[in-house]
């Protein structure tokens, strides 16, 4: 199995638990001590990689394509917050490739081993964010409802060929990870999910092959939903209980990672 973002809060809750399946891992990640460590722990292969760079992308799937993975978990992902009129060029560059163009281009060198072979599966951490846009991070919500677009669409694609795909879709999670880091409490009433429920909505995805498995309190949901059908007044409906406020102060403790 290749799991990307292994590194990271959520990456290494992963990790740990399909290692406790028993999975062989490919962990990538840019911080080589980090996966070298975790690597070590669960008897993995750690590979080091920069997603925003499209060599180390292809030598990845190469080496995940020699390796012979059967699972693909696309869980590195950035940030991306900041208004646009914030951000440089190259930091939206970086977004892009990051959060979009790496799982598109290792899913693309994936499928047709896994089809080949006729079975295989390919998860993609996607977001609450991939049906709501929240203020200061369309860059997140392009990417992340992108890569929702994608993998619908190839999961009816590969359908016939034995591959399943799946989005696992968190909303706020607490303890590790991007959000976490940031420290920040949510207003009363906003619930969290940990990381050990995103990695066991993984492991039911791959055993289970479900379109979308979230991992977020039904309010969450509920709201994400109303604002992917009526954007206009759900988005009035999140400013008035202070969005752009908490918005603002998660996107400047998250500037560095840009
Ligand atoms: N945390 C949440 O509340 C939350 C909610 C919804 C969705 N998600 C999604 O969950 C996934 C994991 O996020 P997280 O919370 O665990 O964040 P995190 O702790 O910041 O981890 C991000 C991971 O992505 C990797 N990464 C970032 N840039 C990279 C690059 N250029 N090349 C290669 N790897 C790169 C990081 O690797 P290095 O650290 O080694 O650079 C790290 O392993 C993301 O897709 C995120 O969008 C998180």
């Amino acid at each position: 199995m290749l799991l990307t973002g292994a590194s990271g809060g959520i990456g290494q809750a992963i990790a740990r638990a399909l290692s406790a399946r028993g999975a062989r891992l490919l962990l990538t990640g840019r911080r080589g001590d980090v996966l070298e460590e975790l690597a070590r722990e669960l008897g993995a292969v750690a590979l080091v990689a920069d997603l925003a760079l499209r060599a180390d992308v292809e030598r990845l799937a190469a080496e995940a394509v020699g390796a012979g993975v059967d699972v693909l978990v696309a869980n590195a992902g950035l940030p991306a917050s900041g208004e646009i009129g914030e951000l440089e060029g190259d930091q939206i560059d970086r977004m892009l490739d990051v959060n979009l163009r790496a799982p598109i281009a290792l899913s693309h060198r994936l499928a047709p081993m896994m089809a080949a072979r006729g079975s295989g599966q390919m998860v993609f951490i996607s977001s609450l964010s991939s049906q709501v846009a929240s203020p200061a991070s369309s860059l997140y919500s392009a990417t992340k409802f992108g890569l929702r677009g994608f993998a619908l669409g190839i999961r009816q694609d590969l359908r016939r060929s034995g591959v399943g795909v799946s989005l696992v879709v968190p909303g706020f999670i607490r303890d590790a990870g991007m959000y976490a880091d940031v420290g920040m409490a949510l207003p009363p009433g906003v619930g969290t999910r940990s990381p050990a429920e995103v990695a066991a909505a993984v492991i039911r995805a791959i055993e289970r092959n479900p379109a979308e498995l979230h991992v977020a309190p039904l309010s969450l949901r509920l709201g994400a939903a109303f604002g992917s059908i009526a954007p206009a007044p759900a988005a009035l409906g999140s400013r008035l209980l202070g969005s752009d406020r908490i918005a603002a102060r998660i996107a400047e403790a998250q500037r560095s990672q840009r």
